[in-house]
């Protein structure tokens, strides 16, 4: 297994145990604990001039940092996304900057490719050449693409749910595409997460789920490395982030600590969990002030990233927001909706219904007073809005100037 050298093994959240990544592949072997890439960082030299000499042309210019060289990761140039200034938005909200960091430009179309960039490398260097993994559409999407790249076959598990666009290219992408669908009742994420464990009782697949293999979270860390590059090394106030699993807002947490780790930066972002009023099982944990989430009992929101009723690192987001001195907030589908008719009229700028939750989660922020008047907010575009043009366009309904 070819890994960088300050790379350690994984280690387990919960019991605090250093695994071999050669042999931990997956879960804690002891404890069945989500595995945590480690890291030597004394061993770490890397400068902001270093950085700076490289191109930006992918989340691997930051291999010191991963787990893997970029010399032997299965990549499609993801990263390296724009970070797009709105000052509508800053004047809306009364902050003095508002940026969206615009992950609708990845190869899928979402962040989910840099998760699934460093997970699909972790199953080549296993060995593996079989993924498989139940998604609410997108990283599914992404994995059977970076499958398709690595020469692997891929098993997705998708809920009726999910859009036909991400049905389709897991497909388009040769990969094998279950559709899960109870009788009577929606199908959500849970079925489609049952329907796999039931595969991989008798299948030898290769598992790149979420908090499953200790990768997504490690790949999707760069999303922050870069924000904070890209604003010449000041650290934002606020980081708000479409939270289902949380990956990504976990990643970006420990990204952050690694930078001050390494005396790059002095101070963390504050993190800030935004989820649909239909299904918000990390707000209410963090109003309630509890480490952890009760899962939610009826998932009722357009936002199909975000529908996670059940997130199993509840624990690793409410640590975040805590750590970073941040929050959480849930807003309405309406307003949800409202927002990325918003930030599109306004700013041109194309989010998913799923991601328009953090416009609409900022606005509610500012509004109950989070921000301060100079403080730098960054939104997350998870994923781009072209995936559910359907849905952004009847939100619209009749009411168009022609
Ligand atoms: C567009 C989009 N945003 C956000 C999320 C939630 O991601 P996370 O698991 O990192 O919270 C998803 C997950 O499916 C998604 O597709
Ligand atoms: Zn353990």
């Amino acid at each position: 297994m070819e890994t960088t050298e300050a790379f350690l093994g994984v280690e387990c959240v919960d019991c605090g145990t250093l695994f071999d990544a050669e042999t931990a592949t997956h879960r804690c072997p002891d404890c069945n604990g989500i595995l945590d890439p480690a890291y030597d960082y004394d061993s770490i030299e890397i400068t902001r001039e270093d950085l700076a000499n490289r191109r930006f042309d992918s989340m691997w210019r930051y291999e010191e940092l991963l787990p893997f060289p970029a010399e032997s990761a299965i990549t499609l140039d993801e990263g390296a996304t724009a970070l797009v200034e709105c000052p509508d938005l800053a004047e809306q909200m009364g902050v003095g900057n508002v940026y969206v960091k615009d992950e609708g430009r990845n190869p899928t179309g979402t962040f989910k490719d840099r998760g699934q960039s460093a997970a699909v490398t972790a199953a080549v260097e296993h060995g593996s050449d079989e993924i498989a993994l139940a998604s609410a559409g997108n990283a599914g999407q992404a994995a059977s693409a970076y499958a398709a790249k690595a020469g692997l076959d891929s098993n997705v598990f998708l809920p009726e749910r999910s859009g036909f666009v991400q049905k389709a290219m897991v497909e388009v992408h040769n990969g094998k595409l279950t559709v899960t669908a109870p009788i009577g009742g929606d199908s959500q994420i849970g079925d489609a997460g049952s329907a796999l464990e039931d595969s991989l009782r008798t299948e030898d697949w290769y598992p790149v789920q979420t908090f499953v293999t200790p990768y997504r979270h490690e790949g999707k860390k760069t999303m922050a490395l870069e924000v904070i590059e890209q604003l010449d090394w000041d650290v934002p106030d606020a980081v708000v982030y479409p939270t289902g699993g949380g990956v990504g807002l976990v990643g970006m947490h420990k990204a952050a600590k690694e930078l001050r780790e390494l005396g790059l930066v002095d101070e963390l972002p504050g993190m800030y969990a935004a989820q649909s009023s239909g299904c918000a099982p990390i707000v209410e944990a963090w109003d309630a002030g509890e480490d952890t989430h009760v899962p939610w009992t009826t998932v009722d929101t357009i936002c199909g990233g975000i529908a996670i009723p059940d997130p199993g690192a509840s624990s690793l987001i409410l640590d975040a927001l805590r750590e970073s001195n941040g929050g959480a907030v849930a807003t309405p589908d309406e307003a949800i909706l409202d927002a990325a008719l918003e930030i599109a009229a306004c700013e041109g700028l194309e989010l998913a219904p799923t991601c328009a939750a953090a416009v609409s989660g900022a606005f509610e922020l500012a509004e109950r007073g989070e921000f301060g008047p100079d403080d730098t907010v960054i939104i997350l575009n998870t994923g781009a809005g072209n995936k559910d043009a359907d849905v952004l366009r009847s939100h619209l309904g009749d009411e168009t100037e022609h």
